[in-house]
């Protein structure tokens, strides 16, 4: 059953995601219907992950150290000491982002002003009793979230834009959630453009409108560990991670997970691969499908490992779902989740796989 089913996910209480069809494909080649890095799991890491399950019988650090630590060296690599206290690792990034929306403020919710992001802000956002604002309401909210890069539009906004956003959109005393998880894709230089290095901003923001500022990460795509489970939020005050700690079920981070992680952060050769090669194998596929569709719209940032394709059509999208299932390479629907029934969504890959997912393709030329 292709994933624009809902495949084992139960549609009444729980949200679609994509990433379930690879264990039920026998000819399985490649999955094209999840945002991961196109390299997989690091080597060395990975290494350190299996090595890991041999301490598997002790319970993890309650303190995530030192992966934690680590983390932060990685990401505020000349101001770790001053800023680690803001700093907490959850069990993915939907474990936090479900803590964080849990303590928020009652009211309104809000997404970021994109055609559709990333769901799960919004279901936990309903099973808190907050009330949905659509996109474009003129009213601030008291709770907005903003996947930047967003998955899976492929928007992103620079930090003055993104800035202007939050000043617009969320009340006094309210909770903002921008989340990051795409945004190390960026560049070598990713650090610079992204929200973790604001810190006077995200203070101001707190001490003069009271409007708390969380920066969500899941790891799980960078380093393509979805299955470890693997995130992290940076929170505006050391106070709100204790807030954080508080309600955190104790070692809701593995063994396996934060040793993965401690030695994840210092594959430099990954990171230099994934920001030289991702760009120039995304091109090379929004050109190929340019060319054999050309009725198709690719959307997104080229440094993105992902790429959103309205092929125009509901019929010809769910045909390129089905083909790709069939032949091992299964894609993301646009449909379920998301209700945006002409899109597809394709991981960057590459191009042997791509092959193969274009040439599953090949009988759609007529259609
Ligand atoms: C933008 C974004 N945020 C968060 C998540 C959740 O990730 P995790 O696997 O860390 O729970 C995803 C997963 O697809 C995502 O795309």
């Amino acid at each position: 059953m292709p994933s624009s089913d809902n495949g084992p996910w139960d549609a009444k209480v729980q949200q679609f995601h994509g990433g379930q069809d690879w264990a039920r494909i026998d000819n399985f080649v490649e999955d094209f219907s999840v945002t991961t890095n196109a390299f997989g799991m690091p080597a060395p890491a990975m290494a350190a992950a299996v090595r890991s399950i041999a301490h598997s019988s002790h319970y993890p650090p309650a303190d995530q150290e030192p992966a934690r630590s680590s983390l932060a060296r990685f990401l505020w690599p000349d101001s770790a000491g001053a800023e680690q206290g803001r700093l907490i690792l959850g069990n993915g990034a939907s474990e936090l982002i479900d803590l964080v929306i849990r303590m928020a403020p009652a009211g309104t919710w809000k997404p970021g002003p994109f055609r559709t992001q990333y769901k799960e802000y919004e279901r936990s956002a309903r099973n808190n009793g907050l009330e949905l604002l659509a996109a474009d309401a003129p009213d601030k909210a008291n709770v907005a979230c903003l996947v930047n890069p967003c998955n899976p539009t492929g928007d992103y906004l620079e930090l003055p834009a993104l800035k202007d956003w939050i000043s617009a959109n969320v009340l006094p005393g309210g909770y903002v959630l921008i989340d990051e998880s795409m945004q190390p894709w960026h560049s070598a230089e990713f650090r610079a453009h992204s929200l973790t290095s604001q810190h006077d901003y995200v203070r101001q923001m707190l001490d003069q409108h009271g409007i708390a500022i969380f920066v969500v990460h899941s790891w799980t795509k960078l380093w393509c560990c979805t299955g470890l489970r693997l995130g992290s939020v940076v929170c505006p005050s050391p106070d709100h991670t204790r807030a954080i700690k508080k309600v955190q079920v104790p070692w809701s981070v593995n063994v396996v997970a934060l040793e993965f992680l401690d030695a994840v952060v210092a594959d430099e050769a990954y990171l230099q691969k994934t920001w030289e090669l991702t760009p120039v194998w995304r091109q090379e596929m929004t050109a190929r499908i340019a060319e054999q569709f050309p009725a198709w719209e690719c959307h997104g940032r080229p440094f993105l490992s992902w790429i959103w394709v309205d092929t125009k059509s509901e019929a010809v999208a769910q045909r390129a779902v089905d083909l790709a299932y069939a032949a091992g390479v299964p894609v993301r629907s646009g449909r379920p989740g998301y209700n945006h029934p002409t899109f597809i969504r394709l991981a960057v890959r590459e191009p042997a796989k791509v092959d193969v997912l274009l040439g599953a393709w090949r009988e759609l030329h007529s259609a």
